[in-house]
């Protein structure tokens, strides 16, 4: 076995984003995750989009809020986040005494990417009785210039936690965003960020799809375009999604968003078929490339060496907690 240089795995951390290091021959990287967990006290938290063996690896699966809620509550001294960076730095933010690791640093989101912080703020000072919300999918610097954050499954009610007279800018999601308008018949101005891998759904198979199974129940995320949501039945969060597949009588659904969702929908009811709704490619089904950056090789090496952590300055994150808490509140005494 090569001998491991920890000083230039290091040194190339920022670089290549993750640690290099080869894993040890024989060694069963599932069950050796599994004691780095126990002997650091250290929890594996995990988004549905991940791989299906990072999933089966995980302590606690959800959607944004659900991670974001499960990182503020833990009493671990290691967060391991198999996730994209802003969700890692969201648990920092809440849980600021803890230890984050992330599998690999350049696990980013073209959502994110798509709302630059210098730019933001100009646009924002532009509209000054505007307050903001922005989706939890963004930076750090953008959560700190916002009035509140919101995720997917609780968007609408934070929406409606203002004045119908309060002006909003709404970032950096315009399709979700543009549904929200939608259904609470504001008026909300839209940043004009999308998701990459939520945008590529094709219409026209997607209505071939419906066509050859007209039994199926289509379910799908509000990140999508409004025309793809024309042809769904349910929209909602991944955690609503699945929650949704469980409890509605159909035997087959088409899902509409990124496929690692399916994982969780055939371990809660096995009898039902999933469908997963093709892109606008020649792939089969939707994955997010930030996302599945993640492998169980690279947690390994994050618990083994404490590495990649999520680094943030106290006063970065005491701006970018406020409008967290304030969305945690609103989503507290909201119905599940
Ligand atoms: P939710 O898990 O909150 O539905 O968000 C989906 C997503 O795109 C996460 O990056
Ligand atoms: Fe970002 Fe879209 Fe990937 Fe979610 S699925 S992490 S929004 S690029």
């Amino acid at each position: 076995m090569q001998d491991i240089n920890i000083e230039i795995g290091l040194k190339n951390l920022n670089k290549i984003g993750y640690l290099d290091f080869p894993i040890p021959d024989k060694l069963n990287v599932f069950e050796a995750i599994q004691n780095l967990k126990k002997e650091k006290n250290a929890i594996i938290l995990a988004h549905y989009y991940q791989s299906n063996e990072i999933q089966d690896l995980a302590d606690y699966i959800g959607d944004s809020l659900g991670l974001a809620q499960e990182a503020e509550k833990t009493t671990a001294d290691i967060i391991l986040f198999a996730g994209v960076h802003f969700m890692a730095e969201t648990a920092k933010i809440l849980n600021p005494t803890k230890k984050v690791l992330i599998p690999d640093l350049h696990a980013g989101c073209s959502l994110s990417d798509s709302c630059p912080a210098e730019v933001f703020k100009i646009f924002k000072d532009s509209y000054p009785d505007h307050k903001v919300i922005s989706y939890i999918n963004c930076s750090s610097d953008i959560k700190a210039l916002s009035d509140v954050i919101c995720t997917s499954s609780n968007a609408k009610a934070i929406v409606e936690s203002f004045p119908e007279d309060q002006p909003l800018i709404f970032a950096p999601d315009k399709n979700l965003g543009a549904y929200i308008n939608k259904v609470t018949g504001r008026n909300m101005l839209l940043w004009n960020g999308s998701c990459m891998v939520h945008e590529i759904f094709s219409y026209d198979k997607l209505l071939d799809l419906k066509k050859k199974h007209p039994n199926a129940k289509v379910i799908g995320h509000p990140e999508c375009e409004e025309e793809i949501l024309t042809l769904v039945d349910f929209i909602g969060s991944t955690t609503q999604l699945l929650n949704y597949s469980i409890n509605n009588q159909a035997n087959e659904f088409i899902v509409v968003t990124e496929s690692g969702i399916l994982h969780q929908m055939m371990i809660s009811s096995p009898q039902k078929k999933f469908i997963p709704a093709p892109p606008n490619n020649s792939c089969a089904c939707n994955d997010c490339p930030h996302m599945k950056r993640n492998t169980p090789n690279k947690i390994y090496n994050a618990l083994m060496y404490e590495q990649p952590e999520i680094i943030m300055s106290k006063e970065m994150i005491q701006k970018a907690y406020l409008p967290i808490r304030k969305m945690l509140d609103i989503s507290a005494g909201m119905k599940s």
